[in-house]
């Protein structure tokens, strides 16, 4: 039987489908604009997803035997707000999780409603690209948008909505909305309340590894799908790489470089971070996790690349970086405000340290090693709280740079292991569905006889501690420029 995930990412979907042996069949992608209407706002059209996910299904499909597919599900971005009217029509575009919009209403949350109240009924306070503070802003500056909303979902749900008409969603994305109290796993009335929605307005929750329906007549006929195709609720993004990664049950770490960048420990107790700068929310494998997120990882090489520079030859640039722990100057990656841990939707990037030498490989050295940097602000929070990380997994575009690995490996000083599929969500979208299926008990299950390492990039002892010391010059930059940025604006 064939297995589909679908991760729906804020660059492109990816379509993959694997065998019930975990043996990848074929993978597909398909663009989709994003759109910055403002400074610091992010959106995107839900149909032009649901119009790159058939066009992926169709091409994923081609000449193979479409009848064979049991199950499909998904890794999706989080957050975004995705809003329905009564008759299911999507109201405005989605507004996305890198989308800095809700300065205001994230203040509010968090000082006027608290950060402790917050936490108790959530486990989590208010961050500019949680669900909950861009609900507040339609209200505010939309209330005709608002007032039509009969149903609130998120990105990758629409999708599921879309091939099985369920309004749903999962445990692991619903914790990114700021309206589920994530310990108990139901939605929090009083975080309704505080937004004006009412539960009938929100989507049926489900475990990601749980059937949500089937794939509707009409759209199983135009895909030459079975009638008996099984829809997943599938996960986050994060959760979803988390599944592909093999990092579940307890203990596990990984590292995604996506656009966004990610560090996610999992864990099978509920715990949370006594400051709320790391996410607690459910997981997919049915427990729990704790992730910290910076909102431009990989985006920031492509925007030096791609606009600055103006070159697709990522590999080029990054052999012309010499010896790696010496670099002056440094790069902040906040091109889109921060998440954790700053929670500052007005901070920005910059170079700092250039002189006369500086050269164009300095700076792009600079960019790596600031989002590694940035990461390990993280990594911090999480080695504050007494967890031990001993290794991580990576996955992610930005993971398949040997480079920026070893950079990875040597700013954290820990092994970073490479599975060998390195599709994340897609995969963990795939493996989900399989569990879904029956194919495998559990998700735990399914990844202890799926996923395996390849390879593994080892701290080196000596550019260790040259990091480090760049490490803690790093630091200090955000605090000496924070006052300034919203001076910038
Ligand atoms: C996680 C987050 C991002 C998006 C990217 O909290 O906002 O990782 O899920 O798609």
């Amino acid at each position: 039987m064939f297995y589909i995930g679908i991760d729906l990412g804020t660059s492109a979907v990816k379509l993959v489908m694997m065998q019930g042996d975990g043996t990848i069949v074929r993978i597909v992608s398909k663009e989709y604009p994003l759109y910055f209407p403002h400074p610091g706002w992010s959106e995107q059209e839900p149909e032009d997803w649901w119009k790159a996910v058939q066009e992926g299904l169709q091409e994923l499909l081609q000449g193979q035997d479409a009848q064979q597919v049991a199950g499909i599900s998904f890794g999706g971005q989080m957050h975004g707000l995705v809003a329905l009217d009564a008759e299911d029509h999507v109201i405005r575009p989605a507004i996305l999780w890198n989308d800095g919009r809700t300065a205001e209403e994230t203040d509010f949350l968090n000082t006027v409603v608290g950060k402790a109240t917050l936490s108790k009924y959530t486990a989590n306070i208010a961050f500019a690209g949680f669900t909950a503070p861009k609900i507040l802003w339609m209200r505010r500056n939309e209330p005709e948008n608002f007032n039509r909303i009969a149903k609130i979902m998120l990105p990758k749900d629409y999708i599921a909505y879309k091939l099985t008409g369920v309004h749903c969603t999962d445990y692991s994305d619903a914790s990114g909305m700021l309206l589920l109290d994530v310990e108990h796993k139901k939605w929090s009335k009083e975080m309704l309340d505080l937004c004006g929605i009412r539960e009938e307005q929100m989507p049926h929750l489900f475990e990601s590894y749980e059937t949500v329906g089937m794939v509707k007549e009409d759209v199983a006929a135009s895909l030459g799908l079975s009638s008996h195709v099984r829809v997943a609720a599938g996960a986050g993004d994060n959760a979803a790489a988390a599944v592909g990664t093999g990092t579940v049950g307890d203990g596990g770490c990984n590292i995604s470089l996506g656009t966004s960048g990610t560090i996610f420990i999992s864990s099978k107790e509920f715990r949370v971070d006594s400051n709320n700068a790391l996410h607690a929310f459910d997981h997919a494998d049915g427990h729990y996790h704790l992730m910290g997120c910076m909102l431009s990882a990989a985006s920031c090489n492509k925007w030096w690349m791609d606009d600055i520079i103006g070159t697709k030859d990522y590999q080029a640039e990054q052999a012309a970086i010499g010896e790696l722990g010496q670099n002056h100057v440094y790069f902040l990656p906040y091109l889109m405000g921060e998440r954790s841990p700053h929670n500052d939707p007005k901070a920005r990037g910059t170079f700092t340290g250039i002189s006369m030498d500086t050269t164009r490989a300095d700076m792009t050295q600079a960019v790596l090693e600031g989002v590694a940097f940035a990461l390990r602000d993280s990594f911090e929070v999480a080695r504050s709280l007494g967890i031990k990380i001993e290794r991580t997994k990576i996955c992610g575009g930005g993971a398949k740079s040997p480079l920026w690995r070893k950079i990875m490996a040597n700013v954290l000083g820990i092994p970073v292991d490479v599975p060998a599929c390195e599709e994340g969500p897609g995969y963990g979208g795939a493996i989900l569905a399989a569990v879904a299926c029956g194919e495998y008990q559990s998700v735990e299950e399914a990844c202890g006889k799926l996923i395996r390492v390849v390879s593994t990039q080892e701290p080196e002892p000596e550019l260790v501690a040259r990091y480090e010391g760049r490490y803690q010059t790093f630091r200090k930059i955000y605090p000496a420029l924070k006052e300034l940025f919203p001076q910038m604006e």
